[in-house]
């Protein structure tokens, strides 16, 4: 089922509304479908223009960094781009209002965490303070060298070019790598061991977005619910995760998040 093909507006499980008017801590996991409907494409999806040619995986890996770094930095600098033009679609905006919805219905605090696979900036554009990000930022750039955090010398260029040699690094004159992980690499260390505790003390888990086939992301879904939680997925079409989870909710992001904080207000009363 394509997006497009969708229910709008989608009927918002009963099940998920209940376990949220009784949860005291949501935790959201999300995948690059996320960010899909803001234009930013997921990594199954064809890629456009200059880059349509190149495999993501390739690019997005150590092998690629060895046998091209100057394309392997055009190619995130061409991801920086796209990411600032994009916006936070309906889906990023409601989760910061969904805390506030499920304590008017249910009378009690809740804490909301997002774990996110993206690299992209667009949970906290769109308000959301409580971010942990797997896999890096495609806005802080790292010395390949000494690993320190290191900075973009201008803007991403407007056009897509095909080859940018990457900046130097201040400390010790190495040469800057993208600060993302690439396949094949471990998670940091700090943000991998807070998403395994987040999902060790939520009481639901709503997944959206992924594709579940990135380890060890996938993890978590299967974590929570040995661990006795509520998982939910939010997803236009069936992923790995959909026969792991309690719930699939065939729906896209910017509609079903925005619909859930409704029918939350909705039963307020
Ligand atoms: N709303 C919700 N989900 C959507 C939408 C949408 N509008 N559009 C697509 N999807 C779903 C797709 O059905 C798919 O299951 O989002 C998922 C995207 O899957 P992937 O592209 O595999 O992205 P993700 O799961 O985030 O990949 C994990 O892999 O490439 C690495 O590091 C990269 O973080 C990424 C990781």
């Amino acid at each position: 089922m394509t997006a497009s093909a969708v229910p709008n507006p989608p009927v918002v499980p009963a099940a998920l509304l209940n376990a949220l008017r009784q949860a005291h801590r949501l935790v959201i996991l999300t995948g690059a479908g996320m960010s899909a409907e803001s234009g930013v494409p997921t990594f199954r999806d064809a890629m456009h223009g200059l880059w349509e040619q190149f495999d993501p995986a390739e690019l997005a890996s150590q092998e690629g960094w060895d046998v091209d770094r100057d394309r392997v930095w055009a190619w995130y600098e061409w991801r920086r781009r796209l990411v600032q033009l994009a916006r936070p679609n309906a889906g990023h905006l409601a989760i910061p209002r969904l805390a506030k919805a499920i304590g008017e219905l249910s009378g009690h605090d809740v804490k909301v965490d997002l774990i996110t696979q993206n690299v992209d900036d667009l949970h906290e554009r769109g308000g959301s303070r409580r971010v942990v990000h797997l896999h890096g930022s495609l806005f802080e750039p790292r010395c390949y060298l000494c690993g320190r955090q290191g900075q973009f010398t201008g803007p991403p260029p407007v056009e897509a070019v095909e080859k940018i040699p990457p900046p130097k690094c201040k400390h010790c004159n190495g040469v800057l790598r993208p600060g993302v992980v690439w396949f094949g690499e471990g998670l940091p260390d700090h943000a991998w061991s807070h998403a395994e505790q987040l999902v060790t003390d939520c009481d639901v888990l709503l997944v959206v977005g992924t594709s579940g086939v990135v380890y060890p992301a996938a993890r978590l879904p299967v974590m929570a619910r040995a661990n006795g939680k509520w998982v939910y997925e939010i997803n236009p079409t069936r992923s790995e995760l959909s026969d792991k989870v309690h719930l699939h909710w065939q729906t896209t992001a910017a509609i079903g998040l925005p619909e859930l904080v409704t029918a939350l207000q909705l039963q307020v009363g």
